[in-house]
């Protein structure tokens, strides 16, 4: 026996728990898994050969039939939670005409659930966008927040008897980011100057559709709503941490990706990007704080790239995933702590995932995550729950169906699900509520030296 184990026996079987109570499940967004979503910008977008292989989402996970038989997996997989998004385009196909057929279809989608004791978490805005309002400006067109609200005031009031958890917006920076300043996504823009312009107005989209969230329950004398959205977070290091440069890329962008959005939220005012004053009822406007994370930024400086375009530009000696991002999940525990330090909220973790042919890594991935979350839950961050992206492997935007994310994979020819051991050890995790000392030590051997040191 080493002299760290007589110090302390206890030690030797670790194990990570979670709160009774804390939520487990996945997160999906409706043009990823549902299929044919053919009244969306996106659809359009994909016609035109913008996606990777000059793929097109198509049937994508026929979720859409097939929502019955994926909310049982769920179950039998001991989920208590999912997060999906209702698509507008389907429920408003033409300008100011609500489909009857499709709302039904979203309320059988929510009593199955119920059924199957799964509580969901609803996102409204989940990157796609009827085509017709982007054909009028999107968000850049003065009346589109109005048109956005007439929108969730009907979704809220006709499906928010089965709601609890609402998701106003998800990830207003990686949409405005892709769709504004890279042009890698419908409308593919290319200016700074929307991008922060849209940016800003998703501010007031979020305040919007809280108060009339709220407004909507109090009328209706529904039991309390929780609303809140989904912000990216992005863990920034300089690539060279001895260049004064690098370090003052990654704080500045530390500053404005991870911090700058929730200022309003805590102080009720504007800042920097967003010009100065007061914003009308920001400070009442949050309930929770929805954080997707995935990787590490090692930055340097480079005039005109976003932020986001910095992963490229990453340590070449940190293990990767498919999708090149750099596995960091130190970075969740700096970034949930300093999160809830400054908005003090409950968390969600709403996304976290890896996309990889190596399902003995995305094992690994979700316990070393799930170790950091769960590090700074004592630490004393408020955390409710975990969703891992993503259930199924689906479509993933611009990389179409090139990046395997899902704890399931799926046959493109017959929707058949195939559950992944991922699967297995998560659901053994979901249901227990721990990480076992085994898992660890096979997953995560790293957790366990640092445990014993
Ligand atoms: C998005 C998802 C996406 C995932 C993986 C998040 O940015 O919300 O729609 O599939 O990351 O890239």
């Amino acid at each position: 026996m080493t002299k760290k184990h007589k110090q302390n026996p206890k030690r030797k079987h670790y194990e990570i728990k979670f709160p009774r109570n804390f939520y487990w499940g996945t997160s999906m967004s409706a043009h990823q898994v549902e299929g044919q979503n053919i009244f969306n910008d996106w659809w359009e977008w994909e016609q035109k050969g913008k996606i990777l292989n000059r793929q097109v989402s198509g049937d994508a996970c026929n979720h859409y039939n097939l929502y019955k038989k994926d909310f049982a997996m769920m179950k039998n997989m001991h989920h208590s939670m999912h997060r999906l998004s209702i698509e507008w385009s389907r429920i408003e196909q033409t300008e100011g005409q609500f489909n009857k057929r499709e709302i039904a279809h979203y309320r059988k989608v929510l009593l199955e659930l119920k059924k199957d004791g799964i509580k969901p978490m609803v996102t409204l805005f989940h990157f796609t966008l009827p085509y017709w309002f982007l054909e009028q400006g999107g968000f850049l067109n003065p009346n589109g927040r109005k048109i956005f609200n007439r929108y969730v005031r009907r979704i809220v009031t006709e499906l928010g008897d089965l709601v609890e958890y609402w998701i106003t917006i998800n990830e207003p920076y990686v949409y405005t980011n892709f769709s504004y300043w890279e042009g890698l996504w419908p409308p593919g823009e290319h200016s700074i100057i929307k991008f922060i312009k849209v940016l800003k107005e998703l501010l007031h989209v979020h305040i919007d559709a809280y108060q009339i969230i709220k407004e909507v329950y109090r009328n209706n004398g529904w039991r309390n709503s929780q609303v809140g959205f989904a912000k990216s977070f992005v863990w920034f290091d300089p690539q060279n941490k001895r260049s004064i440069m690098g370090r003052a890329v990654a704080r500045m962008y530390q500053y404005l990706y991870n911090k700058l959005y929730f200022k309003p939220f805590y102080t009720g005012r504007y800042s920097l990007l967003f010009g100065y004053g007061k914003i009308h009822n920001a400070k009442e406007s949050l309930d929770f704080v929805g954080v997707n994370y995935y990787f590490r930024c090692a930055c340097k400086f480079s005039v005109f790239k976003s932020p986001l375009h910095m992963r490229l530009h990453t340590d070449k000696t940190m293990e990767r995933t498919l999708f090149n991002w750099e596995v960091f999940p130190d970075g969740l525990y700096y970034l949930l702590k300093l999160t809830y330090r400054k908005v003090k909220k409950p968390i969600f973790i709403t996304e976290n995932g890896i996309s990889t042919l190596d399902d003995t890594q995305r094992i690994s991935y979700i316990v070393r995550h799930l170790d950091a979350i769960n590090r700074a839950m004592r630490d004393g961050v408020d955390i409710r729950g975990y969703l891992y992206w993503s259930f199924i492997d689906n479509f993933e935007w611009a990389e179409g169906y090139t990046q395997p994310f899902g704890l399931v994979a799926m046959n493109h020819r017959t929707f058949e699900r195939i559950p992944k051991s991922s699967s297995q050890v998560y659901s053994e995790i979901c249901k227990t509520g721990k990480v076992t000392d085994h898992m660890i030590s096979k997953y995560a051997k790293r957790i366990k030296d640092r445990i014993l040191r």
